[in-house]
């Protein structure tokens, strides 16, 4: 399903590591490798302090790794500086949780869209009025908008805005941060419908973060699933209700079917609260919540290994074939 010819941005080895209190470590991303292929959205999820986001800021320069590399078109982006840094920023774009608090509130929704072209000098200021208006009518919203301030808008609206700004500059990358979860689920729908219809007219690749597995399960092409920093199953997102292997991701899927997830409550299927990202288990991350979890989970971590096609998983039940061991 995944081409390698198709593959433009890969994380491989990918640790950060943030000082924390008292003079200890805190590993909000291991050892991480994952890939985004042309045209194809790779959804992110994990609950809440995972490391989602964390993971996300490399692929944007907004931060940098304490290993690893970020290849961009086989280019180490995280070594980048000065312009050649600057340039790179047109090619991946990011849409956060919240418009309102990421926009200067006293910018008109024109001004919002067109900032990107006009620091890159790709348009003339003269030519604003025609391209706000030919950018919000890709993401279906009337040219009048234009005119409107962020708070004027609903939620939704600002989305699109936000959406309209990061697909200016023709990314071949667009990374969502939580884009829609503080949108009602009707209006998630229709957010989720607007940028599978961009991805599908430009071809753009879309790292898709959520908390919610039974929403990127409706449209990721490929999911990654995270549990303290790790990343422990990445498989189709088609297969993800019927193949999943990994204990966290069935207890994930499990919990979609009490309530829809709420990630600052434990999960409903899982016994114990999640252990803190200062206190990571020596061997499995998810040991002390497992109910499958055996001795050498709590003293070897499992690594990923693919056990099918466009599927691994870390987990010592699995051997190399997909098998239980
Ligand atoms: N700048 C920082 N300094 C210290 N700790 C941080 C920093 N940024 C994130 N963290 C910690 O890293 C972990 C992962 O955070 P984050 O990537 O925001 O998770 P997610 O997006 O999955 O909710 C959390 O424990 C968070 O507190
Ligand atoms: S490695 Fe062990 S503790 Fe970890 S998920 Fe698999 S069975 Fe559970
Ligand atoms: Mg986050």
């Amino acid at each position: 399903m995944f081409d390698e010819k198709d593959l433009i941005l890969e994380a491989k080895h990918v640790t950060r590591i943030f000082p924390a209190a008292g003079g200890r470590e805190l590993r909000a991303c291991n050892d991480i490798n994952l890939k985004f292929y042309k045209g194809k959205t790779l959804g992110i999820v994990g609950e809440s302090g995972c490391g989602k986001s964390t993971f996300m800021r490399f692929l944007v320069s907004l931060d940098v790794p304490t290993e690893g590399e970020i290849l961009f078109h086989g280019k180490d982006i995280t070594k980048l500086k000065g312009e050649e840094l600057r340039q790179n920023r047109q090619h991946i774009q990011m849409v956060f949780q919240d418009p309102a608090q990421s926009f200067n509130p006293k910018m008109k929704i024109r001004d919002i869209v067109c900032e990107p072209l006009l620091n890159f000098k790709r348009i003339k200021p003269s030519q604003k009025n025609e391209t706000a208006a030919r950018l919000l009518e890709m993401v279906d919203l009337p040219a009048e908008m234009a005119d409107r301030y962020m708070h004027n808008m609903s939620g939704g609206q600002r989305q699109r805005v936000a959406i309209a700004r990061a697909i200016a500059l023709e990314p071949e990358i667009i990374l969502l941060d939580e884009a829609t979860s503080a949108l009602d689920v009707s209006v998630q729908k229709t957010i989720i419908e607007l940028i599978t219809k961009l991805q599908k007219e430009k071809n753009i690749t879309m790292g898709f973060i959520c908390h919610d597995i039974g929403l990127i399960q409706s449209f990721a092409h490929q999911i990654a699933v995270m549990y303290l920093g790790n990343i422990v199953e990445v498989m189709p997102g088609e297969d993800i209700g019927s193949h999943a292997m990994h204990p966290y991701t069935q207890a994930l899927l499990g919990s979609i079917f009490d309530i829809r997830m709420d990630f600052t409550k434990k999960i409903e299927s899982i016994e114990s609260e999640a252990p803190s990202p200062l206190n990571v288990p020596k061997g499995c991350p998810f040991c002390d919540r497992c109910d499958r979890c055996m001795d050498i989970c709590r003293n070897e971590r499992p690594l990923l290994k693919k056990i099918a096609e466009d599927h691994e998983v870390a987990c010592h039940l699995f051997d190399q074939e997909g098998s239980e061991a």
